[in-house]
């Protein structure tokens, strides 16, 4: 079942990482650790550490944390044995064959390379003269055969089952079809290929794999486009369409459209740092990957108002992750793919260098909200727009678009900055009123960091906690530890890590984190690591152990001989009432 411990051991001692990490979150090294944006929560400043010493990361916002293996199942959103798969791929080793853990491997590499074949026999039909409809229906949209081969774009036949058989004969199980969203099965088990008669877009990963498709129809039929659905393999909310060459692009920033036509034209026109999301709203997910890869996005929608409201709330995401936001306004045309065709992409840059800050774009929404020829809707407007101004960081900026909102609505910019000021008092002061309930909860501030984890017994709870740390820091103190037993711990956790890893040592296996990564859940990982942050004094830690131990057993003790009380009182209550009773 589980994957032996020498070959993890070798895995871990040549993956390194910081290196890892890196791949996904631009590191800075501050001290002895390096830090950066944290990948599983949104963030403006860096809390996500990375320690090479340990070979272990963890978010001091969020809690996550653990090393590379674990590391790789929470962003990849893989399982264990997955996450193990792609670091000994990096490494260059082979995972032994272990029962178990190989089918779900198989299975995504069989679905990676079936997609994969599919992508390229897709693109074949595409440049077959029995099916020029569909390269005609590229070159008419002013796609060039460079651009067609760059985004691998490709053709489903008109036909039931044109992809199943020729898959099949390939040697690819109908099931695997199935599993890739390649095709379909009716209620009746008739299975059919879900893309027909489509132009095809294959969605590439970060890594090159196919992952996915999007097909379109040639004509004004519907559902205009169809995608694959999510799978083993992907996921609309962790995957951005064209991120893959985007990421390469020298341009400094990335636009977000709307549509994988939109991305296509851009990048034709020499934009090649355009990304669109796989036909659903931009998900947090979404907007940390875009926060990961650059400081600068330029959100390109369609100038619809369904386009105006994807937008607003794209602007709400990306914010939270401290991304410079701006908004292109696409005039004439109704989407960027369009504006190209239409005015070029000399025009599209102007529009890139004219687009205007989020905050402007925001305000014109909120004044488009509001009839302002009624006096009472405009004081309500005034009152929004103040409340927006007064959640800007700078005073400079506060200053500019209040003076600019205030002759906007006709009033005098005093008045305006001094109802953004009233709101940044009420705000202030709403603040100020959660602060002083958080500090009114003094008990609170014993308990661990970390919220998943309480003390019922905080004495014991602290000293097991420094049992677990020291062992997990130098294994020679086990010799220390043969009296205490895993039943005298109050938190399950602990006790459970304590036996583990002791029974580990018994048999002189590896008490590395790291190595134990397949007994513990990501969540149990993650408590772990965190305990792990409080610095470990190096001096006396035999006689730190020994006082934890000594804490823990005479809690055990209170705790047993509290039952005992409890025995005799109940005993006596017994002998009393039988005394009464026999007198
Ligand atoms: P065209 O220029 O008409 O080819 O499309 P577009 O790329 O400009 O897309 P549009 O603005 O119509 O839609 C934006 C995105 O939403 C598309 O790229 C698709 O990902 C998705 N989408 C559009 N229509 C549908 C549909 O009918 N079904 C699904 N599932 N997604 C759609
Ligand atoms: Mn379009």
């Amino acid at each position: 079942m589980a994957i032996p411990d020498s070959f993890l051991e070798e895995l871990n001692a040549r993956t390194d990482i910081v290196d890892v990490v890196s791949g996904y979150v631009s590191l800075t090294k501050k001290g002895n650790r390096y830090w950066g944006l944290c990948p599983f929560h949104s963030e403006k400043t860096p809390s996500f550490s990375v320690s090479p010493d340990r070979q272990m990361c963890y978010c001091f916002g969020c809690h996550k944390g653990g090393g590379a293996i674990h590391f790789i199942m929470e962003v990849e959103n893989v399982s264990f044995p997955d996450a193990v798969n792609i670091l000994a791929q990096r490494a260059g080793l082979q995972v032994p064959e272990t029962r178990g853990n190989p089918d779900n491997r198989k299975r995504r590499e069989r679905l990676y390379q079936l997609n994969k074949d599919a992508a390229r026999w897709y693109h074949q039909n595409l440049l077959e003269s029995a099916h020029r409809s569909a390269l005609n229906y590229f070159t008419n949209r002013g796609l060039s055969r460079r651009t067609i081969t760059n985004f691998g774009l490709g053709y489903a036949l008109d036909q039931w089952d044109g992809l199943i058989r020729e898959m099949t004969q390939r040697g690819y199980e109908k099931a695997e079809l199935l599993d890739a969203g390649l095709a379909i099965k009716t209620d009746k088990g008739r299975i059919y290929d879900r893309f027909r008669n489509r132009v095809m877009f294959p969605i590439i990963d970060l890594r090159g794999n196919v992952i996915g498709f999007g097909g379109r129809v040639l004509d004004d039929s519907t559902p205009k486009y169809l995608n694959s659905p999510d799978t083993i393999i992907f996921n609309k909310s962790k995957n951005l369409f064209a991120l893959n060459l985007a990421r390469k692009s020298k341009r400094g920033m990335l636009i977000l459209t709307e549509g994988y036509m939109d991305t296509i034209a851009l990048h034709q026109a020499g934009f090649d740092c355009a990304i669109a999301s796989l036909g659903t709203s931009l998900t947090e997910e979404h907007a940390r990957m875009i926060a990961q890869r650059t400081g600068q996005v330029v959100i390109s929608y369609d100038s619809d108002s369904a386009g105006v409201n994807a937008a607003q709330r794209a602007i709400g995401l990306l914010n939270k992750t401290g991304v410079s936001v701006k908004v292109l306004k696409v005039t004439g045309a109704k989407d960027p793919d369009e504006f190209i065709k239409k005015y070029g992409p000399d025009a599209f840059q102007k529009l890139i260098e004219r687009s205007e800050s989020h905050i402007e774009f925001r305000l014109l929404q909120v004044k488009g909200k509001y009839d302002l020829k009624q006096d009472d809707q405009r004081v309500a407007c005034i009152q929004e727009m103040a409340e927006t101004i007064a959640a800007l960081p700078g005073p400079a900026e506060r200053e500019v678009y209040g003076g600019r909102m205030a002759k906007d609505l006709g009033i005098s910019p005093d008045t305006m900055l001094h109802e953004i000021e009233q709101c940044r008092r009420r705000n202030y002061r709403k603040e100020q009123r959660q602060r002083e309930r958080r500090a009114l909860q003094p008990v609170q501030q014993h308990q661990p960091e970390d919220r998943r984890l309480r003390y019922d017994n905080m004495r014991s709870g602290k000293a097991e906690e420094g049992v677990i740390r020291l062992l997990l820091g130098d294994a020679s103190l086990f010799a220390q530890t043969g009296e205490l037993s895993p039943e005298d711990f109050t938190v399950p956790l602990y006790g459970r890590v304590f036996g583990q890893l002791r029974q580990r040592w018994n048999d002189q296996r590896s008490t590395d984190l790291n190595a134990m990564g397949q007994e513990l859940t990501g969540e149990e990982m993650n408590l772990l690591v965190s305990i792990l942050q409080h610095p470990v004094s190096q001096t006396n830690r035999e006689q730190a152990m020994a006082d934890y131990i000594k804490t823990i057993q005479t809690e055990a003790l209170k705790g047993k001989r509290a039952g005992t009380v409890d025995d005799s009182a109940l005993m006596a209550f017994r002998k009393q009432k039988h005394r009464e009773e026999t007198t």
